[in-house]
């Protein structure tokens, strides 16, 4: 296993899913009871940049999103304002430069209340190390070294009775990867119907993403949507065009809550207006 996702932390992908994660959470806040999160793959929660390195790929990410939102304000739809305010508080410095951008774990941190719980799951040493220094002092978190398919699995059903899962890979290996995603998804509605999953995918050349959502389409559960930002065509050879989210059981208004940032999104991460957006149910109750 080599993927590091500091070469990628903020890029346009990092973007979309931290967007949408930052709306599943405060979805679930409208209700006082307590959820289980869940973070299979979580990587090592917060990402300095080096000065010393240029480059990065958050640059023509959360970069030019940052930068378009300081030159108008307020033309930044109110939909993106927490997760940029997140953003910033992580790693906004004296505020004319990104210093560092938050993880998954880091922004889930951020918006969980005393009731909430957190399980964050990392196979890599390193990087479950650095999470665990990272959320130390946070009352109900923990990490697990340990594989996050088998993980979630012995969670589920949660004492409390509601459940977040969020299942972000790397997919370095493609098809075998979301084989793996698609099994776990099955197995956690198996033992918690009711749980809430968001898939974090690829958009690449190939249509492995495709047919990944024409099985679920076709696996006969109720309630999928589909979230997508693409800022080069589909079949672009660049190598990442895009990312999208699969999301079974989304809170109340999930796909209307958000679908108002991903048009401004789309202008701000992709000029040129290549590629596209959708945010859309998959397959209806
Ligand atoms: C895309 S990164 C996660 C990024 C993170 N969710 C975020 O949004 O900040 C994928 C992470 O999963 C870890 N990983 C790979 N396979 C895993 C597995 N089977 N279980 C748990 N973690 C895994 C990798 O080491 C890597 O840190």
């Amino acid at each position: 296993m080599n993927y590091r996702h500091a070469f990628h932390a903020g890029n346009h992908a990092d973007v979309l899913k931290h967007l949408a994660l930052v709306h599943l959470i405060e979805s679930f806040k409208r209700k006082d009871k307590g959820f289980l999160f869940v973070d299979t793959h979580a990587g090592r929660g917060h990402y300095p940049f080096d000065p010393s390195t240029p480059g990065g790929e958050w640059h023509e990410g959360i970069g030019r999103v940052l930068a378009a939102a300081a030159a108008a304000p307020s033309k930044v739809p109110p939909a993106l304002q927490r997760y940029l305010a997140l953003v910033l508080a992580a790693g906004g410095g004296d505020g004319t430069a990104l210093t560092a951008y938050p993880g998954s774990p880091r922004i889930a941190g951020e918006l969980l209340r005393p009731q909430d719980r957190a399980v964050f799951c990392e196979l890599q040493r390193v990087e479950a190390k650095a999470l665990s220094i990272e959320i130390t002092g946070w009352p109900r978190a923990q990490v697990r070294e340990a594989d996050g398919y088998a993980t979630v699995k012995s969670l589920l059903p949660p004492s409390e009775r509601r459940a977040l899962v969020l299942i972000d890979p790397a997919y370095e290996t493609q098809a075998a990867e979301f084989d793996q995603v698609r099994a776990t998804v099955l197995d956690a509605l198996a033992r918690f119907p009711s749980c809430t999953l968001a898939v974090w995918y690829p958009v690449k050349e190939s249509s492995t993403a495709q047919r990944f959502l024409d099985a679920m389409r076709a696996s006969g559960i109720r309630r999928q949507w589909v979230v997508e930002l693409c800022i080069h065509p589909d079949d672009s050879r660049v190598g990442l065009n895009g990312s999208g989210l699969w999301v079974v059981n989304p809170p109340w208004q999930f796909g209307a809550g958000l679908a108002p940032a991903l048009p401004w999104l789309h202008r701000v991460l992709s000029p040129a207006g290549r590629g596209r957006w959708r945010c859309a149910e998959w397959v209806g109750e």
